[in-house]
């Protein structure tokens, strides 16, 4: 082939990809922080990469935005199921007010399935519920602004919802249409009755159809990690589901949690993994199995979505949904996913789950997982630290710093299913970055 030839064809097959990139909304993501930095001494272990591989992160991702840090919010599902209307929608977002929840970043009121009419009106459009929602989305969506709050609602890539609503598969334009002229901020997009035509061929059309409505709304994906979307989302949504519905019990809790936890390298700003809402004060687990559930939600930057009933709050719900220290785990601006790191005591009952965090910290969670209370020990070489470090140890429930000079490991007797939370952080003052 001529030179001049081979020119021309790579400038074209730059403008295609340009073009490309440009027509889908996706873009190169970069870290707000790099996830190492160096020091004079170093403080973390040469096996740091490895333990927290972010490799699969950010080769492309949503332009959009948004999800800088995992969405905070409360949707109606997991309480409600289809028993919502809008004085429901209403008072919870008066609720998120008066609680406080609001003010510590829980900003998204979302609507979950059974908003609409069984069916599309004759000009083809979505009808909110005449019943239950009779002053319509708009006005609700006004009213929710108003609070300085955001708005989210549901539909489904499929021919129906779950609870066989209207879906959007082949009405994507329309439907975002409608939903931008609403002032939606934010939709979930479920999976059910998907006539078999595979996630990676139905999602896209609504990110399209969202992205030519000019307004900016977030998408999250919901199609239940069928078909691995932490491999493909990035480019999709801002957040996925990697797992089946949760429910308000210790083994749902815990089996999404680890299913979760395998696709952690491929987190980060702008594409969350989603392991679904928060079951913290529905009354199904305990205070330390709900403490547990909220402290690996934050510690795996989990969206941090409240699924309980906020008008009717226990003071231990609102407490652990409240706890600004965890929350800022969860919200760290570094955006890398914690994990399990470390197993020990009869079946691995007994582990550790640690994550970077910006300003060279770490999070560290100490879950026992066993039927009785442990100690348990996270060891510098499993969380990535170099042996001779020493470090303070602040307890994110107990308010407090635990010690200012741990070296080598760090360890405490953890209650049956609880789990303590902690951020380390150098105590040496020679460790400045250089
Ligand atoms: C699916 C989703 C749930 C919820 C219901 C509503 O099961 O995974 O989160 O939205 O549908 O019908």
């Amino acid at each position: 082939m001529e030179k001049n030839q081979k020119q021309s064809n790579s400038v074209f097959i730059h403008l295609v990809v340009v073009l490309l990139l440009c027509s889908s909304s996706v873009s190169v993501s970069e870290r707000i922080v790099p996830l190492l930095q160096s020091y004079e001494k170093p403080i973390f272990r040469s096996n740091f990469q490895t333990i927290y591989d972010t490799s699969k992160y950010g080769v492309f991702h949503l332009s959009n935005g948004l999800a800088q840090t995992p969405q905070m919010g409360w949707n109606s599902w997991n309480f409600f199921a289809c028993n919502i209307n809008e004085t429901v929608i209403k008072e919870t977002a008066d609720a998120l007010i008066s609680t406080g929840l609001a003010d510590i970043g829980y900003v998204y009121v979302n609507i979950d399935d059974c908003w609409s009419k069984a069916t599309r009106d004759s000009k083809g459009q979505l009808v909110p519920d005449p019943k239950t929602f009779p002053s319509g989305i708009k006005a609700l969506a006004d009213y929710i602004h108003g609070k300085g709050l955001k708005i989210g609602i549901y539909s489904d890539a499929g021919a129906f919802t779950c609870q066989v609503r209207p879906g959007s598969l082949f009405h994507e334009n329309d439907d975002a249409d409608l939903f931008a002229s609403w002032g939606i901020d934010y939709l979930k997009y479920d999976n059910c009755f998907n006539l078999g035509i595979p996630p990676k061929k139905r999602y896209p059309p609504m990110r399209d159809a969202l992205n030519a409505t000019g307004r900016t709304i977030f998408y999250s994906l919901c199609e239940w990690g069928v078909d691995d979307p932490a491999l493909w989302a990035g480019t999709v949504g801002n957040s996925w589901r990697t797992t089946d519905d949760i429910n308000d019990s210790w083994a749902s809790m815990t089996t999404i949690a680890d299913l979760n936890d395998k696709w952690a390298a491929y987190a980060g700003p702008g594409g969350w993994n989603d392991p679904d809402m928060l079951e913290v004060g529905n009354g199904g687990m305990t205070y330390e199995e709900y403490r547990a559930h909220f402290s690996i939600w934050a510690l795996m930057k989990a969206p941090l979505l409240i699924g309980c009933d906020v008008r009717n709050l226990t003071a231990e719900t609102l407490e652990i949904l409240s706890n600004k220290e965890v929350i800022a785990v969860n919200q760290d601006p570094l955006g890398v996913q914690g994990r399990k790191v470390y197993a020990t005591g009869k079946d691995g009952c007994s582990e550790v789950w640690a994550g970077p965090l910006s300003g060279h910290r770490l999070a560290v969670a100490l879950w026992n997982r066993c039927s009785k209370v442990a100690t348990i020990t996270a060891p510098w070489t499993a969380v990535g630290l170099e042996s001779g470090i020493r470090v303070s140890v602040r307890d994110l429930w107990q308010h407090k710093v635990v010690t200012t000079d741990a070296v080598s490991s760090f360890s405490a007797s953890v209650n049956a299913h609880d789990s303590h939370l902690y951020i380390l952080a150098p105590a040496t003052p020679s460790y400045s970055v250089q």
